[in-house]
């Protein structure tokens, strides 16, 4: 396991949408311990996607703080809910944070890490952060969904990175 650099803007593999894992081998299941790792290293990071250290593939890890870590293989949204007014930041865009929609609750479908099909329904801050990082997998990072420019200040230290 390691830790590793999170890649930042302009990457442009922050901008490639991903591929589908095909089979959760030795490979994707070292991927996702190097993530693990990679989000305890700071104790205010929420989530991660593959491809912000540099891996263009449909994996992302949660960890909410008091639970377990959220493991999403192929995760996609099968239902957003309602609409509400968040912040939000994003470890890929260093020192700022918005203020944007994101649904009420969302129902994302995929796999855990071991193949095994789940749905998860959620809300508040883990809807949240669903939403942010099936963005990622599609190449979307959360300034492109501020309402405008204004949206978007200089993040202060009570604030929390998705
Ligand atoms: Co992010």
């Amino acid at each position: 396991m390691a830790v590793l650099p999170i890649r930042t803007v302009p990457d442009p593999i922050l901008r490639k949408k991903t591929k589908r894992v095909g089979v959760i081998d030795r490979s994707i299941k070292k991927l996702i311990a190097d993530m693990r790792e990679t989000l305890h290293a700071d104790a205010g990071r929420v989530g991660l996607a593959a491809p912000q250290i540099g891996v263009s593939l449909r994996v992302t890890v949660i960890c909410l703080p008091e639970e377990e870590d959220i493991i999403l293989i192929n995760g996609e949204i099968a239902r957003r809910k309602g609409q509400r007014l968040v912040s939000e930041g994003c470890l890929s865009i260093p020192g700022y944070i918005g203020e944007l929609y994101r649904a009420e609750s969302v129902t994302v479908k995929g796999l855990d890490i071991n193949g095994k099909e789940i749905r998860i329904k959620a809300e508040g801050l883990l809807s949240q952060a669903l939403e942010h990082e099936i963005d990622h997998l599609n190449g979307v990072l959360y300034v492109d969904r501020l309402e405008n420019a204004d949206a978007l200040r200089k993040i202060e230290p009570e604030d929390i990175e998705i």
